[in-house]
C-alpha cells in the first residue's frame, strides 16, 4: 500500500527489496576504529553487550561504506551474538547499506507528513536533477538517492537525510540548490544538526 499511488515503492532501495549481503573482502576494525568500539562497549553492562549493535554497524559502514557479511561476522563475533542477530539489524533499518552507496546518501523520507507537504516534487527535482531514480547510484559515485519512512522530523517536513545530517522544510528549489551546494562544498554543506554531531560525538568520529 503507498501513500502515493503513482510513487514507484516497488522500485526503491528498501527493507523489503534489499539484496543479501555480499561477502565482501575480509573485514575486521581499523586500529582506530577498534579503539572507538573498546570505548563504546564501556558503557555496556558486560552480559548486555548486543546492545551496542547499532554503533558497531556504524563503525564498520564508515569505515568501508556498506555492510558486507565479513563485516557482520566481525561485529557478531566482538559482541558474543550470532551473525543471524545481527543480520535482523541490518535488514531492519534502511540506515545501513548492503551494497556500495555514493559519497553522499539522499534519503527523502515519503511518510505521511512530508507526502502531504511536497516530498514527492522534492523526489521529482532530485531524480531530474541527479539523473538517476531511487534507489540508485549516479555513475560518477557522488550522489545515492533513496526514499525512506519517517525521519522523526515531521514538524519541518518535508525532510531529507543527506548522510547524517537532517535538511529540513525543503521545496524542489532549495532541494536542488543543496545538490549545487553539495557539488561546490562537499561534507561542508551538510547541516550541522544536533543527531549528526551527537552521533560523531558518541562514535568518537570527528569533531
Ligand atoms: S513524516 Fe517525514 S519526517 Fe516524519
Amino acid at each position: 500500500m503507498s501513500f502515493h499511488p503513482k510513487m514507484a515503492y516497488g522500485a526503491t532501495f528498501h527493507k523489503s527489496s534489499r539484496h543479501l549481503e555480499e561477502e565482501g573482502p575480509a573485514f575486521v576494525y581499523t586500529p582506530e576504529n577498534r579503539a572507538r568500539f573498546d570505548v563504546i562497549i564501556q558503557r555496556y553492562p558486560p552480559d548486555r553487550r548486543r546492545s551496542a549493535v547499532l554503533p558497531a554497524l556504524y563503525l564498520a559502514q564508515y569505515q568501508q561504506g556498506y555492510i558486507t557479511a565479513n563485516a557482520i561476522r566481525h561485529v557478531a563475533e566482538l559482541l558474543g551474538i550470532t551473525r543471524a542477530d545481527v543480520e535482523d539489524v541490518v535488514s531492519y533499518y534502511t540506515m545501513y547499506y548492503t551494497r556500495p552507496v555514493g559519497r553522499f546518501v539522499i534519503n527523502v523520507c515519503r511518510t505521511l507528513s512530508c507526502a502531504i507537504n511536497g516530498a514527492e516534487r522534492v523526489t521529482e527535482e532530485l531524480r531530474a536533477k541527479l539523473g538517476i531514480n531511487p534507489g540508485e547510484t549516479d555513475a560518477s559515485g557522488t550522489f545515492t538517492l533513496m526514499e525512506v519512512e519517517c525521519l522523526g522530523a515531521c514538524d519541518r517536513a518535508p525532510a531529507v537525510m543527506v548522510n547524517d545530517a537532517w535538511h529540513e522544510c525543503l521545496t524542489p528549489e532549495n532541494a536542488a540548490r543543496l545538490v549545487d551546494d553539495l557539488r561546490a562544498r562537499g561534507e561542508a554543506a551538510l547541516s550541522g544538526c544536533h543527531h549528526l554531531v551527537e552521533k560523531k560525538r558518541d562514535l568518537g568520529i570527528g569533531d
